[in-house]
């Protein structure tokens, strides 16, 4: 059983969703499958695909013309959030401070947080690369986090969107330092994800390296014909 998430980042329509929503009810797989949608389209999952969100605010409620709260994302139907997305980090200068936050106040709401963590190129260069996802992992995760009641993304921050995919020995490090941090944090039971330019021709390989529990897929979460074949490629 593997975790495949879609991310439609600022992408996709309702009327979208319902096909996909449709075409992921008619497969049988043992899969776990999230789907993490623009707000305007929150609604409640079913058995075949939950529905999240792709953030919560930082703040439980109050005067934040524009922010939308875990209660608000969690009383829509939704079950799971990303938070720490990689364009978060950038766009909103998210620090870790501030992701663990949204995932305390997440967890708090009975909303499944995927943390995101991963290295810009210029960390890799610099040979930070296990600086930061150490950091990133020990300052995201939130006092209130339970074992297995979080799953952690590992995202190379100069991979996404960008078509390039990391050598298997790079993901299966990365995913490494993450299980090794977790397990000492005493979070044996949590998923690590691998997320960043995954394909249908990339998916079984990449989900058959070792601590990979499954995929955070952006571009190609948003057809159909694109995203059922990444979760039929693996059992
Ligand atoms: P990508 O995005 O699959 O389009 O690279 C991954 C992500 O942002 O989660």
């Amino acid at each position: 059983m593997k975790i495949i998430v879609g991310n439609w980042k600022m992408n996709g329509t309702p009327e979208l969703l319902d096909e996909m929503i449709g075409a992921l009810g008619e497969l049988h797989t043992e899969n776990r499958v999230f789907l993490c949608v623009p707000y305007t389209m929150l609604r409640s999952g079913n058995v075949a695909v939950m529905i999240g969100a792709q953030n919560v605010s930082k703040y439980d409620s109050g005067a934040h013309t524009g922010e939308i709260s875990a209660e608000m994302v969690a009383a829509a139907g939704a079950s799971v959030t990303l938070v720490g997305h990689s364009e978060c980090r950038k766009e909103q200068q998210d620090t870790n401070a501030d992701v663990a936050k949204r995932a305390g106040l997440a967890i708090k709401n009975n909303l499944l947080p995927i943390i995101c963590v991963g290295e810009t190129a210029e960390e890799r260069d610099a040979g930070l690369t296990y600086k930061i996802i150490e950091q990133g992992v020990r300052e995201s995760v939130p006092a209130n986090a339970s074992n297995g009641g979080f799953i952690i993304a590992y995202e190379p921050r100069w991979a996404i969107g960008a078509g390039i995919t990391p050598t298997k020995e790079q993901i299966a490090e990365a995913h490494k330092i993450i299980r090794d941090v977790l397990n000492e944090m005493g979070f044996e039971e949590t998923p690590i994800l691998y997320g960043a330019s995954v394909t249908a021709a990339n998916s079984a390989d990449i989900m058959g390296i070792e601590n990979v529990d499954g995929v955070l897929v952006g571009g190609a979460s948003l057809k159909k014909d694109d995203f059922i074949p990444i979760i039929q490629s693996v059992k």
